[in-house]
């Protein structure tokens, strides 16, 4: 019989998915998030794990190297991968949200081809432009994004709110909601035909300690 492959975002994502896999029967008993390794293998469970950087999960699982990926919805709607998304795994938990100085409040549809910092420039698109019929100028950038409208670089960004506090402690207010995002499972196209028996079963037991929590 064949491993089962599980991509797992590094970090405090893999620690939640970890825990939920061993309540719902999939043990891996060589897991030790502490080490540097990267692929971890338990034979007798005949269950590897990738840790991956968040973003590249999805990759992964595409390719069919990870029959399966735990990835925030948040990466799933900028990476806009082929692969099917079967549950929501409900931790990980945020807001994905146009934010900005408190004076843009209800002054957002104002702006004309506003320019828009955001680690999310597909998903700042998308909301804007598809949803919201508006033409934007979007700037990529790679982290600490609060900064752009306090110097100057934007009116506004497109991010990830967890608790609210780097807004707040920056000034900034949401001034739209976009979606809620959560860690969602995945799963690759092939592996789900080829290994359906298992992998059903996984999300089943998975569903059903989700819903029992
Ligand atoms: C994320 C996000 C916000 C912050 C939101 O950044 O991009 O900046 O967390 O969290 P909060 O609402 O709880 O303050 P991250 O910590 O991943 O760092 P980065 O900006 O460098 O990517």
């Amino acid at each position: 019989m064949k491993y089962l492959t599980i991509a797992l975002p590094k970090g405090r994502l893999a620690e939640l998915t970890l825990e939920l896999l061993e309540k719902a029967g999939i043990q891996c008993k060589s897991a030790d998030l502490k080490s540097r390794k990267l692929v971890i293998e338990d034979d007798e469970n005949l269950v590897r794990f990738f840790m991956a950087k968040p973003s590249d999960v999805p990759v992964y699982v595409e390719y069919g190297v990870a029959d399966l990926g735990v990835v925030g919805k948040d990466t799933l709607m900028e990476e806009s991968r082929d692969l099917y998304e079967v549950l929501n795994l409900g931790f990980g938990a945020c807001k994905m949200a146009v934010a900005g100085p408190v004076e843009l409040m209800g002054k957002l549809n104002d702006i004309p081809g506003k320019r828009v910092a955001t680690k999310y420039p597909k998903v700042a698109r998308d909301y804007f432009e598809l949803v919201k019929k508006e033409s934007i100028e979007v700037i990529k950038l790679n982290g600490s994004v609060e900064l752009a409208p306090l110097v100057g670089l934007s009116e506004v960004i497109v991010d990830i709110v967890e608790s609210g506090r780097t807004l707040k402690e920056n000034n900034l207010v949401v001034l739209e909601e976009i979606c809620d995002i959560s860690a969602r499972l995945v799963d690759n196209k092939v592996s789900m035909k080829m290994k359906n028996d298992r992998i059903r079963k996984i999300i089943r037991e998975m569903r059903k300690e989700l819903r029992d929590a």
